[in-house]
Order: structure tokens, then C-alpha cells, then sequence
């Protein structure tokens, strides 16, 4: 198995609802290492970039709009298999539907205001992390 890094994003909901401290707890509770943590505010053209892979959803625009809308907590995890092993502990996209035991099922209810971002590959985690620790 692998010793990967992986990125996550604590979302302005999530830092708003003051869920970082319980939400990294979670990461390092199960083996993860914190490599680079920092607080951070989005521009809208720093969003623009950091989901640029989105940019021909009809929803990006709202995505951009949200995670710019107030400070995040960009952290980069390492530990064995961290890409796909932080997206199941993250849980669904929709928060409604992410299984209990998830951070997004055990913490949220909404969608685009759904708590946490990961990295979904290797490569997002490369661009990603530029894009926040440079
Ligand atoms: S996709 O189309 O399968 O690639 O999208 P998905 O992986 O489900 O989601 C990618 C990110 O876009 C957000 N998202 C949305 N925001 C607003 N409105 C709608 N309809 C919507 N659909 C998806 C979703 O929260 C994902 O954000 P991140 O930060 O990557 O988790």
C-alpha cells in the first residue's frame, strides 16, 4: 500500500459551524498525518482555478461563489492510500444521502454547502495544493 498525500478543504460552512478542530480530529484519529495546514480565503479567481475542471457545469458559478464566500482550512493529509481513503471517510457529495459514520453524514445536510472538499486523484491533489499552498 502506497504512502500518498491528499488535500482537504474544510468549507465555509464547516468553518463557520466551527467543525475543523472535530473534522481533522477525525484524520489524524485514523493514522493521517498533517503535512501543511493553514487557513485561507478564496478569491473569485483563485475558485476559478481550483475548480476549473468543473467549469462547464451549469453548477459553477455556485460552487466558485461558495467557496469564495469566507475562510476555508486547506490541509494536506498523508498516510497509505490517502486519496480514495480520505473521499470514503468524507462520505457523499450530497450530504442528505453520505452514509452515518461519514464526515458529511454526520455532519451536514446541505449540498453545495456540504462541509468538506477532497482531492479526487493524485493530479486534483497536485493542482489543488498549488493553487492554496503554491
Ligand atoms: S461531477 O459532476 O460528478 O463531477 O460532480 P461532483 O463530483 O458530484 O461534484 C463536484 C463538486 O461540485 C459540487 N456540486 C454542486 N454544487 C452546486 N450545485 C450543484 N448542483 C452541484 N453538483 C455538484 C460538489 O459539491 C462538488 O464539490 P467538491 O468541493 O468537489 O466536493
Amino acid at each position: 500500500m502506497a504512502v500518498e498525500q491528499t488535500l482537504i478543504v474544510v468549507k465555509p460552512d464547516g468553518f463557520k459551524r466551527q467543525l475543523t478542530g472535530k473534522i481533522l480530529a477525525r484524520f489524524e484519529e485514523k493514522g493521517f498525518q498533517i503535512k501543511n495546514l493553514k487557513s485561507y480565503n478564496f478569491t473569485k479567481e483563485k475558485a476559478q482555478e481550483f475548480y476549473s475542471v468543473h467549469k462547464d457545469k451549469p453548477f459553477f458559478g455556485e460552487l466558485v461563489s461558495f467557496i469564495s464566500s469566507g475562510t476555508v482550512v486547506a490541509c494536506i493529509l498523508e498516510g497509505n492510500n490517502a486519496v480514495n481513503t480520505v473521499r470514503l471517510m468524507i462520505g457523499a457529495t450530497k450530504s442528505f444521502e453520505a452514509a452515518p459514520g461519514t464526515i458529511r453524514g454526520d455532519f451536514g445536510l446541505g449540498f453545495t454547502d456540504n462541509i468538506i472538499h477532497a482531492s479526487d486523484s493524485p493530479e486534483s491533489f497536485i493542482k489543488e495544493s498549488r493553487v492554496i499552498f503554491g
